[in-house]
């Protein structure tokens, strides 16, 4: 204390009015609003080293030869050297043949002067390997097969490796020569090259055999690199990974989210490639491959023979240059095809190189798209199963202020009859902005708060976000110095960043000691006034540094194991979402299930929650632009995602906010969200038409939960995606293959919501050769077909398949948990063929219990007149008191003259019905069967 001189005293207190400075200013600009994102503030290809590297590389001059001399093949492991020979650098490549119809490559240095980081946490398990089978093998060619369908092909002057399945080569590796491996070597390097004698010596008398004279050359950037005010001092100088691989006879591919773009990924001859680095992006531009707050380097390619996929295992910067022979060719050269009637077969290439890591790549063969999607949970895990109130509709904004306003925002949605699941709470209800703590004076009893809430079946979520203040007399901070447990800067000190709360230290999220501590802190005896009923929400976990270069981390800043930030920063996020999510669910002692909204996400996310789209514009283009942007995110294997309803950003009016209600209460993740700045907008506020189309809208989800929830538990099961782009369910439909203004909601609904100003008629495209019935009318329409339906300010077209059958709950309550035992209706919309099968999962809605069988399964069928439902799983011990309450029957072309119940539990019954020949409609009324039961239900 001695030391604390007055004049440290005026130092300390000058840097805290610089500090508070700094953050007001980035608030100001942050309040402000710009009209579009600054991109001084990012990199562009051409300003990150190894981006520009890499895109210099020329096509056809790989240096790499596969050593086949070297060749080993042991169960499902083939190995063999692969050489650089412009530098003698003998690499490994590894083909892993895995059960499921998927490949692993691995390539690593054999011998890096330090290890490379490969990406922990992500895999679920080291995947099944299965047996290849050699079948040829000479000096410069090696074949194995895998199944009678997948074979590998590898050359090896220059390497190359092509995936062929059935015949057909599907995706071929560093045919186009942009492989690139830049090993670990020391700083002198290239010096001691030129430094080399006749007699292969170094003049410091070091062997220097390995290396040859013609290596590469040092280029700028590639042992220290400055951005703007930012220097970054690569310690380990260039690392970079790279890779191409074309997929001969595909003209689309989708996926490696996040981006503020079109679905089917587009050529990037003419922009910077796609980037994935994960950022908090103000304000960011819609139709850009510029990096946003997600990564998940994951493709998947599509045409009406197959669906592929490639996933790429890095978590560092990465790169992806996209060109295609149909898209890249000129409108000239098209027409001169045209006319000649050249037939090329179609194929997009890509280029994907990242800043450090190994090479690791997976091959997923289908060959449908639901096998990708299978293969890619296998391999990174399937989604978590939300709880029931997690995929109800929430309400936040940027600030419920106090108590009291948290009650009167509770209680209109009461008095106006919109139900509601959960109420946010942003970084103004805290104590400074020190997470996991509340501002006593607007929030002096938050137990008796939440209680209130919670009486009504409601949660509430409150901000954690991963920056944390620094301040001795701060309990996360404390314990967080005493333990070790921040991240490190280049000089091994406590890294400092300036985030919401000024000054602030960033918990090392990716060691498994700080996740665990964190977790507990959860629990509400640490975090002081909560309760069971509170969950988290973990934004700014990219993680979000103001004053960072690209407003992150530095990337020579340290983490546990000595790596780098550069190494880990895709990730990062990722494990923010773990620590939180595991740790409510140790603090139910493992009963309960967690909910936890991300911004950051990584490959692996789908297994912790939720994620959205962060900080969208009140502007209509933003709405269009959420459905290729969830799509997107949703074929990269995270089912559960949303985007701000309303947009963050701006005013909506009440048209825009009203169409983005109905889009969002058709989409995975539906909350309403809004900027500090801007006016209030809860439905109530809105012109009286207005608000009855939200509220509308929100019963309507509020309905269909039942199926939502069946989806999300499919989806849980198999990882096939709840919101899908129309060309999963309709793969050999051309047409729907670059659709994005419309999609499906698992196999039966199909939506198409309304994105422009002054809509009054929309036009649906209805592919396949059925039928389909208009949601709001069951109007029964042909497909193919375009078809235009009105579109009033309370109308959002949606559609039901003919074939399919959806479980609704009619009943409107408060809350989602408060409809737990009401009953069901059942809407079977038939096919051309009078067929129709549906299913619905049960359970109670928010504990692991389903996991021990308790929970109901069902199937139902309509064939031949007769619905049946039947259990899929016998091994089920649940009961519930839901029972159903009416079938509604579409598409039925003559009046049965009776409708029986019969069933192995239930006396054989005669139930009411209406039929309606204009609509070919049939109600059946009250069957009154339990839902847990087997029954049929005959029309004769
Ligand atoms: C970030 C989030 C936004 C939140 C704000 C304040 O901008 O993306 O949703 O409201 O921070 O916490």
């Amino acid at each position: 204390m001695a030391a604390f001189t007055k004049s440290t005293c005026t130092t300390v207190s000058r840097m805290k009015s610089v500090v508070l400075f700094l953050v007001v200013l980035h608030v100001i600009v942050f309040l402000s609003t710009v009209e579009a994102v600054d991109k001084g503030n990012f990199k562009t290809c051409d300003q990150s080293s190894f981006c520009k590297r890499n895109r210099a590389l020329e096509e056809g001059s790989s240096p790499f030869v596969a050593m086949l001399e070297t060749f080993q093949v042991s169960g499902g492991v083939m190995k063999v050297d692969v050489m650089n020979t412009k530098t003698s650098v003998l690499l490994q490549l590894e083909l892993h043949g895995l059960l499921g119809n998927m490949v692993r490559m691995k390539i690593n240095e054999i011998n890096p002067a330090q290890p490379r980081y490969e990406v922990p946490d992500v895999l679920i398990a080291e995947p099944t390997k299965q047996s290849w089978t050699v079948t040829k093998q000479d000096t410069n060619n090696m074949e194995a097969t895998l199944t009678k369908d997948i074979s590998i092909a590898l050359s090896s002057q220059p390497f190359r490796v092509d995936v062929i399945m059935k015949g057909n080569v599907v995706t071929s590796v560093n045919s186009r020569g942009l492989m690139n491996f830049e090993h670990v070597r020391a700083k002198n390097w290239a010096q001691k090259l030129e430094d080399k004698d006749e007699n292969g010596e170094q003049q410091d008398g070091e062997p220097v055999d390995e290396v040859k004279e013609d290596d590469d050359e040092d280029l700028p950037g590639m042992w220290e690199e400055t951005f703007k005010s930012h220097h970054d001092s690569k310690p380990n100088g260039p690392t970079s990974i790279g890779m191409d691989f074309s997929f001969p006879g595909y003209q689309y591919v989708y996926g490696i989210p996040e981006h503020a773009d079109t679905m089917a990924l587009k050529t990037t001859v003419n922009t910077d490639p796609y980037r994935l680095y994960n950022l908090d992006v103000f304000e960011y531009e819609l139709d850009n491959p510029m990096a946003l707050y997600g990564s998940v380097p994951y493709m998947i390619a599509h045409n009406t023979a197959q669906t592929i996929g490639l996933f790429w295992l890095n978590a560092a910067e990465t790169w992806i240059d996209i060109s295609s022979n149909t898209a890249d060719k000129s409108m000239f050269g098209r027409v001169l095809e045209f006319v000649k009637g050249d037939s090329e077969v179609p194929q997009v290439d890509t280029h994907w190189f990242s800043e450090s890591g190994i090479i690791d790549v997976f091959f997923l063969l289908g060959p449908s798209s639901d096998e990708v999607f299978s293969q890619y949970a296998s391999l990174t895990g399937n989604p978590s199963l939300p709880p029931l109130f997690g995929i109800a509709y929430h309400q936040c904004r940027w600030n419920y202020n106090d108590e009291q306003d948290v009650k009167n925002v509770d209680m209109n949605f009461d008095e106006h009859d919109i139900p509601y699941d959960v109420i946010w709470l942003d970084i103004e209800h805290t104590d400074g902005k020190r997470y996991m703590t509340w501002d006593k004076n607007k929030f002096p009893n938050s137990i008796e708060m939440l209680d209130h809430i919670a009486a009504k079946g409601r949660k509430m979520v409150t901000i954690v976000d991963p920056h944390t203040k620094r301040d001795s007399g701060y309990k996360l901070y404390q314990q967080g110095k005493d333990n070790d447990y921040f991240v490190k800067n280049k000089d091994s000190n406590e890294y400092e960043g300036w985030c919401w709360p000024g000054s602030s230290s960033y918990l090392d999220f990716t060691r498994s000691e700080v996740r665990e501590w964190w977790g507990n802190m959860l629990s509400p005896s640490e975090y002081e006034g909560t309760t069971m009923d509170l969950f988290t929400w973990n934004d700014m976990n990219e993680p979000s540094v103001f004053n960072g270069p690209e407003v992150t981390m530095h990337k020579d800043a340290i983490h546990g194991g000595g790596w780098e930030h550069r190494d880990v920063h895709n990730i990062f996020g990722l494990y923010v979402h773990k620590a939180t999510a595991d740790g409510q669910i140790k603090r139910s002692d493992g009963k309960e299930r967690p909910f936890v909204l991300s911004r950051a996400f990584f490959a692996g996310s789908q297994r912790y929650g939720a994620i959205w789209t962060g900080d969208n514009m009140a502007e209509w283009s933003h709405l269009k632009a959420s459905i290729p942007m969830l799509l997107s995110i949703s074929l990269a294997g995270i089912p559960f995602i949303g985007a701000d309803v309303g947009g963050f950003f701006r005013n909506p009016d009440s048209e825009l906010l009203t169409r983005w209600y109905q889009a969002g209460a058709y989409q995975p993740f539906f909350r309403a969200h809004a900027h500090l700045d801007s006016k209030r907008r809860e439905p109530w506020l809105l012109p009286a038409n207005n608000m009855a189309a939200i509220r509308k809208v929100i019963r309507e989800r509020y309905a269909l939960l039942p199926y939502w929830y069946t989806l999300f538990y499919r989806a849980h099961k198999t990882g096939i995606p709840v919101m899908r782009p129309m060309w999963v369910e309709f793969p050999s439909d051309e047409k729907t293959f670059d659709m994005e203004d419309q999609y499906m909601i698992g196999d039966a609904l199909l939506v198409k919501p309304v994105t422009t100003a002054g809509t009054t008629h929309q036009t649906t495209y209805l592919p396949g050769e059925d039928v389909w019935y208009d949601l709001a009318t069951y109007n029964k329409l042909k497909g193919p077909s375009s078809h235009t339906a009105t579109a009033a300010l309370d109308q959002i077209p949606v559609y039901q398949r003919g074939g399919t059958i959806i479980p609704r709950k009619e009943r409107v309550r408060r809350s989602s948990s408060l409809t737990l035992d009401d009953p069901y209706t059942l809407t079977v919309a038939l096919d051309n063929q009078g067929l129709a099968r549906g299913n619905l999962f049960i359970d109670d809605g928010h504990s692991f219990d389903y996991q021990a069988g308790n929970m109901l399964y069902r199937n139902f069928n309509f064939l031949n007149n007769v619905l049946q439902s039947r259990t899929i799983d016998y091994n089920v011990k649940f009961t519930t008191r839901s029972w159903l309450e009416r079938v509604v029957i579409v598409g039925l072309k003559t009046k049965p003259n009776a409708v029986e119940l019969s069933g192995t539990l239930i006396d054989y019954q005669k139930l009411d019905f209406t039929y309606t020949p204009q609509s070919q409609s049939l109600v059946i009324r009250k069957p009154g069967v339990n839902m847990g039961e087997d029954w049929k239900i005959t029309l004769s």
